[in-house]
């Protein structure tokens, strides 16, 4: 994970974005790709380049629920809501793992060893369903693969 960033690279690494052009979103994502999330300092940076108000953009961050506001964890989860993952049981293998992991969707473990989140479809949809663990893919999942890649993860015997 990168070192928190400062306000200098913040302020560089959103320059493009322009007000009143919608982009808010690209310029979220451009922040999460590079740190991992989008900190309240970097909201506030977004909001003064696009002449906005942090509250507005903290609404932006809210709304979409694959923008993170802290550190992603050492192993992050993302599950897969797209369509094609839900259609062939999606929903099951998040149960599971989730059930699992002791966690609820958007949380870390205590001490920020593993985490899950919501994911979009990135287009890998022939792994279906599926989740990408530090970006791996892991596809064509039972529930019962799902409940035995939570438990690797929770017992840290998996890489
Ligand atoms: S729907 Fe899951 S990768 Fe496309």
């Amino acid at each position: 994970m990168a070192a928190a960033p400062s306000l200098q690279e913040l302020r560089e690494l959103v320059a493009e974005f322009q007000p009143n052009r919608g982009h808010v979103l690209p310029a979220l994502h451009k922040v999460q790709e590079k740190y991992g999330y989008v900190s309240r300092e970097a909201i506030e940076v977004i909001a003064r380049q696009l002449n906005t108000t942090p509250a507005l953009i903290f609404g932006s961050v809210s709304f979409y629920a694959d923008i993170r506001t802290h550190p992603p964890a050492e192993t992050e989860i993302a599950w897969c809501s797209g369509p094609a993952c839900r259609l062939l049981g999606g929903d099951r293998i998040r149960e599971a793992m989730q059930h699992t992991l002791e966690l609820p969707l958007g949380g870390s473990s205590e001490d920020h060893r593993y985490g899950i989140h919501l994911g979009q479809c990135n287009g890998t949809c022939s792994e279906a369903p599926q989740v990408w663990v530090n970006g791996r893919v892991i596809g064509k999942l039972t529930v019962a693969d799902a409940i035995l890649l939570a438990r690797e993860i929770k017992e840290g015997s998996r890489e």
